[in-house]
């Protein structure tokens, strides 16, 4: 399986709360976790109509079906299909146990670390999931450990799906408070940020040639959705401020650091920046990759 997997990015530890999460935008952990999972799953089913874009409808609803939802978290996709496939099990598998006590019966949880050998025999599952992961990793950890691992453990005529979200805004022309205060500073920032550390936030472009860089799948399909920040609202999750205020706080952080910003000046900042992004609609992208195992 190539080189040694260098360390996860970002791991949980036990024991991490909601306030000793406060500086770092990424963690988040506890009941508030588990809220804002639920309205996020609300809203990626409400974009997309359907909770998973693969073919696997008919095999879940059969009887028998195993799906794997890699990197889990609060397991919230896995509870919302519980209850559409309740002949079908549920395996969610994190770095740390995230799900609330009660669970639907076809929902079962093992804690495992996916840059690891995962405690399942090959050909395993019919349906391996993974939403909102790749950044949590870097390409090499993807390539030469989380996919590969994930595709060994799906069944041949089975399909693997990644449901994620470049983070980058993408916008029309180039917003005033953004780009003139800092130099374009605060846009090029983030990319920068994230390609330092390995991370690659327009990883959605790169994602099928991952999957096909297995050579184990085929018929490998790719859906894009772009959603402006007041639509992203329009459904009732608040999702466009969460998304834009996590990727601001990236930026904002480091023009305090190098002091370009001051910290009195941050939230006008903040509301400047955001009320020229809903002027602008500017937009995220969000894509779904899926592929059936050879
Ligand atoms: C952004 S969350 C995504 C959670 C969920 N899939 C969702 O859509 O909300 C990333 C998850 O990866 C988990 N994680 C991080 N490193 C991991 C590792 N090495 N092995 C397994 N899970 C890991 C974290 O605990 C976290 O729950």
């Amino acid at each position: 399986m190539g080189a040694k997997p260098s360390k996860p990015k970002r791991i949980l530890q036990d024991g991490d709360t909601d306030n000793n999460s406060d500086n770092d935008p990424f963690i988040q952990r506890g009941q508030t976790y588990i809220d804002k999972s639920q309205e996020q799953q609300h809203f990626l089913r409400a974009i997309w109509i359907e909770n998973f874009l693969s073919p696997v409808r008919g095999t879940l609803s059969a009887g028998g079906a195993k799906v794997l939802d890699v990197c889990c978290g609060p397991g919230t996709w896995m509870f919302d299909n519980a209850s559409d496939f309740k002949n079908a099990r549920f395996i969610g598998i994190d770095i740390v146990n995230l799900l609330p006590n009660e669970k639907p019966l076809n929902v079962e949880f093992q804690t495992a670390d996916v840059l690891q050998r995962l405690p399942f025999d090959d050909d395993y599952f019919d349906f391996v999931y993974l939403q909102f992961v790749t950044l949590w990793f870097t390409e090499q950890q993807l390539i030469e450990n989380i996919i590969p691992e994930c595709v060994r453990v799906l069944r041949p005529g089975g399909w693997i799906e990644i449901s994620d979200a470049d983070v980058h805004l993408y916008m029309q022309g180039q917003l005033g408070t953004m780009i003139n205060s800092y130099g374009k500073f605060f846009e090029r920032f983030i990319a920068q940020q994230l390609q330092k550390h390995n991370f690659n936030p327009f990883l959605g472009c790169h994602l099928e040639f991952f999957l096909q860089s297995t050579q184990k799948v085929q018929n490998i399909q790719k859906k894009e959705l772009d959603f402006s920040i007041p639509s992203l609202n329009t459904y009732g999750s608040g999702m466009g401020d969460t998304a834009f205020r996590f990727y601001s706080e990236v930026g904002i952080k480091s023009a305090l650091e190098r002091g370009l910003l001051k910290e009195e000046d941050t939230e006008n900042f903040f509301i400047n920046s955001m009320r020229e992004a809903v002027e602008r609609q500017a937009y995220f992208k969000f894509y779904r990759i899926f592929a059936e195992k050879i």
